[in-house]
């Protein structure tokens, strides 16, 4: 069987401005989560996208999904979310139909990864890793931090740890199906911001592949300029 895609995209997007949930907003005219869904389609590898959408919104996103189909060897479902990502992630997960063994978790705020990364992550699990992370190293020097004494002051940095050994992690993250299952079941808080973080706590493995800058999140509204400047460069 083909890998099956799930694509949190039930984040209100609060930290891009107000307006609608971010999944929704337009790049160059088209709902990142509709970009998010064909990067998908686009690899041979999936058979199947699992959108998990805001549950106030499920009627507007299947609609836009049947105005902007992806090709007909690819499956779309649309479920409704939950309060957190990993919520999310959980709700998508419950949606697969048996046959599924690898599921790729990828970020609709991921709008224009290519397909290569794609690819290079579900053929990773093919050959046998129970999970797998694209990830980039990190140009900034990375601070840890501690709360400051009182409210509102500057904060104490606490560390500073030797940025060769960072790595910044993108989607989609790839996993053997029962593997992301078993660590969904274990955890025990529902603010995971990444699924290999709770696959590492159980103490599998998780291996990294080469990431890529075009597989940026779309978070402030520095990153919507940077998308509609990337999107404007492919169609040329
Ligand atoms: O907030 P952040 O950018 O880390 O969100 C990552 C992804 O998780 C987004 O695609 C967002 O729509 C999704 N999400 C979700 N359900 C939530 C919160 C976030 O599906 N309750």
């Amino acid at each position: 069987a083909r890998a099956a895609a799930v694509i949190p995209a039930a984040g209100l997007g609060l930290r891009l401005g107000p307006g609608a949930p971010k999944a929704l907003r337009p790049i160059g005219g088209v709902p990142m989560l509709v970009h998010a869904v064909r990067a998908m389609a686009r690899s041979g590898a999936v058979g199947l996208v699992v959108v998990v959408a805001p549950a106030e919104r499920l009627s507007l996103v299947s609609s836009l999904l049947a105005e902007h189909p992806p090709p007909p060897s690819v499956e779309v479902s649309v479920v409704a979310g939950g309060a957190t990502r990993q919520e999310s992630v959980r709700l998508g997960l419950a949606a697969l139909p048996a046959d599924v063994t690898v599921v790729l978790v990828h970020d609709a705020a991921r709008p224009l990864v290519p397909v290569a990364t794609v690819d290079a992550v579900a053929a990773a699990v093919r050959a046998g890793a129970p999970a797998v992370v694209p990830a980039l190293p990190v140009t900034d020097t990375v601070k840890a931090v501690a709360a400051p004494a009182v409210a509102g002051e500057p904060e104490p940095v606490v560390a500073t740890p030797d940025r060769a050994l960072l790595r910044a992690v993108q989607t989609p993250q790839g996993f053997d199906r029962e593997t992301l299952l078993a660590a969904h079941r274990a955890s025990t808080s529902d603010l995971a911001t990444d699924d290999a973080g709770l696959v590492e706590l159980l103490g599998v493995p998780v291996v990294l592949v080469p990431g890529h800058e075009e597989a940026f999140k779309v978070t402030r509204p520095l990153d919507l300029l940077l998308a509609e400047a990337l999107l404007a460069r492919r169609r040329t």
